[in-house]
Order: structure tokens, then sequence, then C-alpha cells
């Protein structure tokens, strides 16, 4: 148990505080369509967008609400600059996959702009350079700068930047942009039949997905809930883990005219919205959870501008790949019209119009530019060790659910503490908020089966398997898992 109080402030993200999106109904009846899309973030809105563009029958459905997924805790960098995404690519798969990869990131910036204008959507859209650093490793922005020259694009070497750093290198791509992401999911999703509140509770065979209380029969079914929560087919669960960074909201910064990511270890991310300066950082994979995230951002915060004060925070999760390209297109394994985005890693925005395009061709036109690249039936080489490591964190976790008894007893709870404690023989989570309030929840994940982590910085059970959250209460936060957890114990 982790005797560890905190005082939990605004765990909203900004966007959310500065943009309220029309309440939609939920489904009530049984309904057909052509194509379904599960899930109204992001990649979920551009793709039914495109496709009703292009004459389909099309609706959306979200277990939440528009854009309260991940979409609301993007710091909304609209890039096709990724770290040092091609240097990478172009090590593992080659110049071709490399500038495919360029030529469609660096079209969604393009494609944004246009559908911005011509919808006349007020969303604080600018242009912008993007830079990424180093303090320690001159070389790879070296190789960086060199792979993504010859993908196409046009970086420039820098060392002048304007944060208060001093790099050892620095690589700038010039008109990239930014914009209020809640903002412009609003303005897109007026032209769209959306039902909130509607989770899909089962898709069967036939294609008919099943919610609450209606059915919805439909040809396709894109799948852009952030994670396919199918497990077959797809096998998404062997290919997929997710990963949390952390971001604060600062005032006392001066206003950045650029995007800025440091590619080190550890390394912090920067933009400017309004008078604040969105500052993140303390990446670790879902369920690894070390206490004190915030404090230690805020921390280099300060280190950079010792006048900063911070007034707000917030999480979010992302999807990682086997081999670190999205998975946009047909659910392998199958001959079923089932279609998954997913896997943006920290690129969100600009993979989520590269998926809108590449879906909405696949499903009209039966086949789409670049499609082979980020198609889900791929298997590289390179995706073997990491699909290895998955399958080891999966047994291990699996193993401790199973084998791993607490010493711990609900009496070691103080106010504001969380852990696993055993109680009449039996397993379980607990959370004390006060101290007649104590939350109980199974320690199973009720996706596959592995061990709940106490999450004691946001007061949620997360899955180092693949993902899965829960709040204290019990309830799913972030799937693959659709079941809640909560667990009804009756104290002596
Ligand atoms: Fe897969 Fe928990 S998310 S076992």
């Amino acid at each position: 148990i982790i005797h560890f109080k905190i005082e939990v402030i605004f765990l909203k993200s900004i966007w959310e505080n500065d943009c309220i999106i029309d309440k939609r109904e939920t489904l009530e009846s049984d309904i057909n369509v052509s194509t379904l899309v599960i899930g109204a973030g992001m990649a979920g809105i551009l793709t039914a967008y495109r496709l009703a563009l292009l004459g389909e029958d099309v609706a959306v459905i979200d277990s939440n609400r528009i854009g309260g997924g991940q979409t609301k805790n993007t710091t909304a960098k609209i890039t096709s600059q990724h770290g040092v995404k091609y240097s990478t690519l172009e090590r593992q798969f080659g110049k071709r996959i490399a500038t495919a990869y360029a030529k469609t990131n660096n079209r969604a910036i393009n494609d944004y702009e246009d559908l911005i204008s011509s919808l006349g959507i007020e969303c604080d859209f600018r242009r912008l350079p993007s830079y990424i650093y180093t303090m320690t490793d001159r070389q790879k922005i070296i190789d960086e700068y060199t792979s993504a020259k010859r993908c196409g694009l046009n970086p420039v070497l820098t060392e002048k930047l304007e944060i208060p750093v001093t790099p050892l290198a620095g690589l700038c791509f010039e008109n990239q942009a930014e914009f209020s992401p809640l903002k412009f999911i609003a303005g897109i999703s007026d032209y769209l039949t959306i039902y909130e509140n509607t989770p899909a509770l089962s898709v069967d065979r036939h294609n008919t997905v099943t919610t609450a209380k209606g059915k919805i029969n439909a040809n396709n079914i894109v799948f852009a809930c952030h994670y396919p929560f199918l497990n077959f087919p797809g096998l998404s669960f062997a290919r997929i883990h997710q990963v949390r960074s952390y971001v604060i909201a600062l005032e006392n910064t001066p206003k950045l005219n650029g995007v800025y990511k440091c590619i080190d270890n550890g390394g912090i991310s920067l933009r400017s919205y309004d008078k604040y300066c969105l500052f993140g950082g303390e990446a670790h994979r879902t369920g690894e959870n070390h206490r004190g995230c915030y404090d230690r951002l805020f921390d280099k915060a300060r280190e950079l501008y010792p006048e900063c004060k911070q007034v707000m925070k917030w999480s979010a999760q992302d999807c990682k790949t086997a081999d670190g390209i999205p998975y946009i297109g047909k659910f392998p394994f199958t001959n079923r019209n089932l279609y998954m985005a997913t896997g943006f890693d920290k690129w969100g925005m600009t993979t989520s119009m590269v998926a809108a395009r590449i879906l909405s061709h696949l499903i009209k036109d039966g086949k789409a530019n670049c499609s082979e690249i980020y198609s889900p039936s791929r298997f590289h080489i390179h995706s073997i060790p990491t699909i290895i490591n998955e399958s080891g964190t999966a047994i291990k976790n699996l193993c401790m659910e199973k084998f791993y008894y607490p010493n711990a007893s609900i009496a070691n709870l103080h106010i504001g503490d969380g852990g696993i404690v055993s109680y009449k023989g039996e397993k379980l989570g607990v959370y004390r908020k006060s101290e007649n309030e104590i939350y109980f929840v199974s320690t199973k994940c009720p996706h596959l089966g592995c061990q709940l982590t106490w999450n004691s910085d946001e007061l949620s059970w997360d899955c180092p398997c693949h993902g899965s959250r829960f709040d204290y209460e019990g309830n799913v936060i972030c799937g693959p898992a659709q079941q809640n957890i909560a667990v009804k114990i009756d104290l002596d």
C-alpha cells in the first residue's frame, strides 16, 4: 500500500474548460446504416465526415461524449514531425515506407487547413514551425535531418530555439500547425449523425452492433475507439499497448511561436495556447505507475521558467503498435468489413486525418493511396522483439493476478490511500476516500485477466498489459476493457 495523499485539483484539460459541445441523443431504437463508426474522437469524426462527403450513409456512436476520449487530452500539434520518425522508419523499413509516411502526414496538415477554411470553423488554427531538439545526442538529430530530407520534407538544422535551453542540436519543420481540438471537432460534428452515451456492447459476425437500447446493422464498421476492443479477429492485444503522459498548463510564461519536443529520454514538450504554456512529459507505460508525475513535470517547468504558475493539469493516453506505424485499414484474419484506426502514438492529429482519407476510400472504392504501409495485416520482422516483450509482460501480470496475495489489510489504509489488500481471504483493490467512504474493486482486469495497479496520481486502477483504466469507483475510463470492476463489500 502506498501511503500517499493527494489533493486532486483540476484533472481536466484546457480544451474542456474552453469549449462546450452540444449534447447528442443516446440511441433509443434499431437502425440500419451503410457504415457505423464506433468512436466520436478525432479519427472517428473525420472518417465519418469524409465518408458522408463521398455520399455514404454513416452514423457515429460513442460510449461517452463527442471528443470525450483522448481528443480532449491531446496537446493538438498538427505536424508531420513525429520525434525521430523518419530516421527510424528508413532504418527499419527503407526509404519507400518512410517517404509514404512523410507524404501522408504532411498532406494531413493541408487537409486540416482546407477543411477549417471551407467550413469556417473557428478553432484557433495557426501555422507555425515545429522543433525537436536534444541535450544529449546530436547524431540523432543529424540522422533525422538526413532522412527527413530524403523523404521529401524540408527540415532545417538549428541550435537557436526561443525556449530557454541550449541544445546540442535542433531540427525545424516549417509551416506546421496547432489548434484547439474540441472547437474543431464541435464544428465538424454539426454535419454528422452522432449518438452519445451509446457504448457498443457487442459486435456479432453479421456486423450487428448491440447497444443498451438498440441494435445497429451496418455493412461496414470502423473501430475508431482508440483501442479496438474486439480481441478476435485482429489480435490487437498481441500488438498494441498503451502509454500515459502528463500535461500542465502554466501561466507567467512567454508566448511561443513554435511547438517543441525534446527527443531525449524523459524529454518534455511545449506549445502555447492563449496565455498558457502547455508543458508535457513524464511518459510511461500504462500501469507502471511512479507517483509524483505532475510534481516532477512542474519541477522541470520551473527549471525553464522559474516564475511560472501551474493552473491546470491533465493526462493523455496513447496506443503504440509493435512496429511504430499506426494500424489503419481492414482487420486482419477476416473477410468481414471491419476496419480499425489505432496506434497513433503521440501523433493523433495528423494520423487521424490520414486514417480518415484511407478508410473513407477503402470503404467507398476498395482501395486507397498508401494504404499498404498502414495496413493492420502487415507484418515486419522488426515487430518480433516487441511482440515477444508484450507477451512477457502479459504473462507476468497474469501470474501476478493468480499467485500474488498481499499482506496489507484495509486497516492499513489512510484517507487518500489506495492499494491491494486481503479481506476475508479475498484479494481486493481498495481506495479510502474518507474515514467511512471506502471503494472496492476487483483487481482482475476484465479484458484478459491481468492484475491492475493503483495509480496514486490520478486515483485510478490501471492495467499494465494493454492499458485499460478504471476510476476508483470501478467504472471504465479507457478500454480495451468494456466492463466495470466495482465490487460490493459489506464491512463487518
Ligand atoms: Fe488487457 Fe487489462 S487491458 S488484460
